[in-house]
């Protein structure tokens, strides 16, 4: 996929004066520029996602949505996993995520990606949905360490890229197994950490627990540690820096609609300008996103796709519900261009 902008970010080039909160990170033999990354998001972080997070955002890491381990040749022909690891140059470095729980269907799984041009092999260890939890994969891992550190071994033993690991603190409250699970990858090869600070059945909107996450940091040593969960505000994040000890953070929702967030952060961190987007950029962004989708995805499914990011672009401008209500029932592109012209003509027209 052609990656060329429609508008010129380059105004709001990414700049900043590294400081304790925000600096580049090394992982292995990786550096990232920045220590703001992009969570893997399954059924959001497709190409199109990262490469506006990335080019508007300035994160400093993109990760793909997670993608099954399967057998060498499985996948012969098979367009979702083209699909889910198609990559270009301008969104790198990327992680790639491996679903699964057999350490050698892992492996070739990491080869398979490092293939596509993966720069860094994360393993998941945090999906709670039903479907992972009765696969014994996801956050069902962290009741096996040894499991972990079997799959990271096999990983390591197949490719020189950074292994990661992304975990929580338990499976539950009941089975906090962090630290534990921290020294199998730990000791069986894993170049990085990234930790939802939250047990598997704790809800997105209960707070982090950084003191679990302090245990980690502690354990890793020198080895980074990305915290995760609810990092979108400056204080979040100098929280799991002063608490924890955090050498990165990881977000996941709140970049959906809003990859200013990551540019914003790191100039509310080191005392750079603050952007706030005008209406043009927002629709521009709007347009570009579009764009982005329906040469991914074609013109009548991209379409349907590009619904849930654009309720989210539009959150809090007026007249936002008469705009949601038209846009469920938007079709193609001629659709998208007559709705997304009227919500913002009238946004723009001083008479209304
Ligand atoms: C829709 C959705 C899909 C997700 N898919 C994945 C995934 O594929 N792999 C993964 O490790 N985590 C996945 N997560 C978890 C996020 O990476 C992240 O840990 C979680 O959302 C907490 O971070 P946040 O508060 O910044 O959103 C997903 C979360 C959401 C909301």
């Amino acid at each position: 996929m052609a990656s060329e902008s429609a508008i010129d970010w380059g105004s709001l080039a990414l700049d900043y004066q590294p400081n304790r909160y925000v600096h580049p990170v090394r992982i292995r033999d990786l550096e990232l520029r920045n220590n703001l990354t992009l969570a893997p998001m399954a059924g959001f972080t497709n190409l199109a996602f990262r490469l506006i997070a990335k080019e508007v955002g300035g994160c400093g890491l993109v990760a793909s949505e997670m993608v099954a381990a399967l057998a060498p040749g499985a996948r012969t022909n098979d367009k979702r996993f083209q699909f889910l690891t198609e990559s270009v140059p301008d969104e790198k470095p990327i992680a790639m995520q491996i679903y699964g729980r057999d350490p050698g269907l892992c492996a070739a799984t990491a080869q398979e990606l490092e293939a596509q041009g993966a720069d860094i092999i994360d393993l998941n260890c945090g999906c709670p949905v039903k479907k992972a939890k009765q696969a014994a994969c996801g956050v069902a891992l962290m009741k096996e360490p040894a499991q972990v550190g079997r799959i990271v071994a096999a990983i390591r033993a197949v490719t020189d890229k950074p292994v990661a690991v992304k975990m929580r603190l338990g499976f539950d409250a009941e089975n906090r197994t962090m630290l534990e699970v921290a020294q199998a990858a730990i000791d069986n090869g894993a170049d990085m950490l990234a930790v939802h600070a939250r047990t598997g059945e704790s809800k997105h909107g209960t707070a982090v627990d950084l003191s679990g996450l302090a245990e980690v940091k502690q354990l890793a040593g020198a080895m980074p540690v990305l915290a995760n969960g609810s990092m979108d505000t400056a204080e979040a994040i100098r929280n799991a820096k002063d608490i924890a000890g955090a050498d990165g953070y990881q977000i996941g929702r709140s970049a959906c609609g809003d990859p200013w967030l990551f540019r914003n952060l790191i100039a509310e961190l080191t005392g750079g300008e603050v952007h706030e987007p005008s209406l043009a950029e927002r629709r521009a962004l709007l347009e570009r996103h579009y764009e982005l989708i329906i040469r991914l995805f074609g013109e009548q499914r991209g379409t349907m796709i590009m619904r849930k990011y654009t309720f989210f672009y539009c959150q809090g401008l007026p007249g936002v519900r008469a705009f949601r209500a038209a846009f469920v029932k938007i079709k193609d592109r001629q659709d998208f261009d007559r709705v997304v012209g009227e919500f913002f003509g009238q946004l723009e027209d001083p008479t209304l």
